[in-house]
């Protein structure tokens, strides 16, 4: 049985006030036992989110790979466990995008990660280009193999997976249920030619894309759907709370 996963990327968004509101409204709601809510404010929140979460769980937007040292600006896994993390977004593609973060530095995200017992939730996604040309497999498919590459393929089931599609993200356009089964699936299979099927039938795959409280339950019905990782929506009290129950 697969984790079903919600997770809210709140992105660079928010302020202490909204903070408040957000954590009281999260503390007051009761979500099904069989979802794991996960918020993931802006780093410099992170402790004042860890101490008011009462059943959410909290993560990072991102990370360094390295324990600590001369690296200005970054945050170490350590550093993230100590604030109270349970999961960290590795390889989002505003970080691929706008900060030029490779493959090869997202894989080694990923192992730092499952090495301090922090859940990554390595994002994969293709852009329009890459959709419209038919070449989305094929990018999608080396982003996961390279993003596991470090790891042995007992720990594969450490990691989450978020498949975003870079054409859905911010812009009201999700991809459809059918078209995110079919690369939820082929994920699967990526992760079943490397791993077995054992490993791959107990990771958790999550969309993201404009998920909505309209669009959530179709979407995370689909069989290879864990769940979502959810942008704009989870900056919206109810929305979101809609999003997590309709994922139970
Ligand atoms: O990490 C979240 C995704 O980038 C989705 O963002 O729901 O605003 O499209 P969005």
């Amino acid at each position: 049985m697969r984790d079903l996963i919600v997770a809210g990327n709140w992105k660079m968004n928010g302020n202490r006030q909204f903070i408040d509101e957000m954590m009281s409204g999260l503390n007051k709601a009761i979500f099904s036992e069989s979802v794991k809510v996960v918020v993931c404010p802006p780093s410099v929140y992170l402790l004042d989110v860890s101490q008011k979460a009462k059943t959410v769980k909290v993560g990072a937007q991102n990370m360094y790979f390295e324990d600590g040292g001369a690296f200005t600006g970054e945050l170490s896994p350590s550093m993230l466990i100590d604030v109270g993390c349970s999961y960290v977004v590795v390889g989002h593609s505003e970080r691929r995008e706008i900060f030029a973060e490779e493959d090869v530095l997202v894989a080694k995200k990923v192992s730092a990660a499952v090495r301090h017992c922090l859940t990554p939730i390595l994002c994969v996604g293709e852009s329009l280009e890459h959709r419209n040309s038919g070449q989305f497999f094929d990018v999608i498919a080396r982003q996961v193999k390279i993003g596991l590459s470090l790891l042995n393929a007992e720990n594969f089931a450490d990691v989450v997976v978020a498949y975003e599609p870079i054409w859905a993200i911010g812009t009201g356009q999700t991809a459809s249920p059918a078209q995110a089964q079919e690369v939820h699936e082929l994920i699967r299979k990526v992760i079943t030619e490397l791993a077995g099927e054992n490993v791959s039938e107990r990771i958790s795959i999550l969309y993201g894309g404009s998920v909505n409280a309209a669009s959530a339950q179709e979407l995370f019905s689909q069989p290879d759907i864990d769940g979502g990782l959810v942008g704009g929506a989870s900056l919206k009290i109810d929305e979101f709370i809609a999003i997590c129950s309709a994922a139970a």
